[in-house]
């Protein structure tokens, strides 16, 4: 399932105008992701990615975006590594740590949603 996400990324692309945006990258590697999200009544309506990272990274960020789409934003907020990691298959040990990326940028892009929108609903 890994290899198939890797070779065959679901819901990859930039996304213009997206609500929320949030990015992440790994110190140790230098790998880096960030996440776009629209989000309509609470709910997560589209979502992409831009991914600069290795083979595990990009499944990782595959089955991250095909998690969280359709979710609402508390249940994206969520989703842990190793829920990505058992929607996978599984990763090899030394791959485990790449389904950090998918995780942490949805988070910040979840949480850049949020401040956007109470601003907008402050300036209202
Ligand atoms: Fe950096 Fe996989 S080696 S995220």
């Amino acid at each position: 399932m890994a290899i198939e996400h890797f070779m065959c990324p679901r819901n990859i692309g930039n996304m213009v105008n997206a609500d929320g945006e949030g990015t992440f990258g790994d110190p140790e590697c230098g790998d880096s992701l960030t996440v776009f999200i629209k989000a309509e009544n609470n709910i997560i309506k589209e979502i992409s990615y831009l991914v600069f990272g290795c083979p595990g990274s990009v499944a990782t960020s595959s089955m991250t975006s095909v998690l969280a789409k359709g979710k609402t934003l508390e249940e994206a907020q969520k989703i842990t590594e190793e829920d990505v990691i058992e929607a996978l298959g599984g990763l090899p040990e030394h791959k485990r740590h790449c389904s950090l990326l998918g995780v942490q940028a949805l988070r910040k892009a979840i949480d850049d949603y949020n401040i956007k929108s109470k601003n907008i609903n402050i300036n209202k």
